[in-house]
């Protein structure tokens, strides 16, 4: 069981920077709806926000950051860019349309959003990540959807992963992917953390805990992915789920129960195969 503790909120991903362990998922939320979202979750205490150039609500999320009347400081914002950046110069470029569109000036955490291995090219897209943080533009950079033979290479040419972004959930654990995280020391955010609202929301070793603890399926499932020193970013725009996705810190699951939820793991692959896959 990991060590942590009820109250733990954030996780550190490189000295010095620490990202809360629930962010708002804001695909496939768009225009006003992005930023309507946005607003009332910053208002219902998020402080972490996940979106992307792909999911094209970046300029949203930027408005909706505004209208919350938020210091940006209080505030930590990830964005991801697409493939065709991915080279020194490409990565500054992408970082200059990200901020401009965001409507700041920095950003928290830059990601790789997919590593298209044929194109090669994204060892040198987390040495331009790197360089952003060593001139102050971005806090933290970070990958997403890379299988371990992807992290290897990166690691090969001198840099550590500070974060893989990856989707997990009960019945997608992905074992032999986080034992590579935990053994290299990689902070593991889990994307669609709640299934997409998957029908392991239904099993008795999800509902049970709920009934016993007086939470909700998903409470207990984010509960389930913190307690596991994960950071989640679950999507939603109601009010109601945003507060209940953030209400994770004030309860504990035990390790049979923990232990139950592991149980659900199906082996099945992530929904898309990151060799192949990419934007
Ligand atoms: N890096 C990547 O390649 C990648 C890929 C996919 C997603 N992501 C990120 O991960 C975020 C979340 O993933 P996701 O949207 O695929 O899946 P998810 O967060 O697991 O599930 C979202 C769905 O669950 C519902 N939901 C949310 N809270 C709920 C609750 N408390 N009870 C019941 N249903 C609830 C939402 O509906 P309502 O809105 O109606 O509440 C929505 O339909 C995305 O928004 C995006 O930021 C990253």
């Amino acid at each position: 069981m990991s060590s942590i503790t009820k109250e733990v909120t954030t996780a550190q991903i490189s000295p010095g920077v620490r990202i809360p362990l629930i962010g708002l998922g804001t695909w496939p939320l768009t225009g006003e709806d992005a930023a309507a979202a946005v607003t009332q979750a910053i208002g219902n205490g998020y402080r972490h926000i996940d979106t992307a150039e792909n999911y094209a609500n970046e300029a949203a999320v930027g408005e909706g950051i505004r209208r919350s009347g938020i210091d940006r400081g209080d505030l930590f914002l990830t964005t991801k860019f697409n493939t065709p950046w991915q080279s020194l110069a490409g990565v500054r470029e992408a970082f200059g349309h990200a901020v401009q569109r965001l409507g700041t000036d920095y950003l928290d955490l830059f990601v790789v959003h997919w590593p298209n291995p044929a194109q090669g090219r994204f060892v040198e897209a987390c040495e331009g990540l790197q360089q952003l943080v060593d001139g102050g533009s971005i806090r933290a950079w970070g990958v997403s959807n890379f299988k371990p033979a992807h992290l290897r290479l990166v690691q090969d040419a001198g840099l550590d992963v500070p974060l893989n972004q990856v989707q997990i959930d009960p019945e997608h654990g992905q074992p032999g992917q986080l034992a590579y995280h935990r053994h290299h020391g990689i902070l593991t955010a889990a994307y669609s953390p709640l299934g997409r609202n998957g029908n392991f929301l239904n099993h008795p070793a999800v509902t049970g805990p709920a009934q016993d603890l007086g939470k909700t399926p998903a409470q207990i499932v984010l509960r389930w992915h913190v307690q596991h020193g994960r950071v989640a970013v679950p999507k939603s725009a109601d009010y109601e789920r945003q507060r209940e996705n953030l209400d994770v810190f004030s309860f504990e699951l035990m390790p049979s129960q923990l232990d139950a939820i592991d149980a659900l793991e199906t082996g099945a692959p992530p929904r898309l195969n990151s060799d192949t896959y990419f934007h």
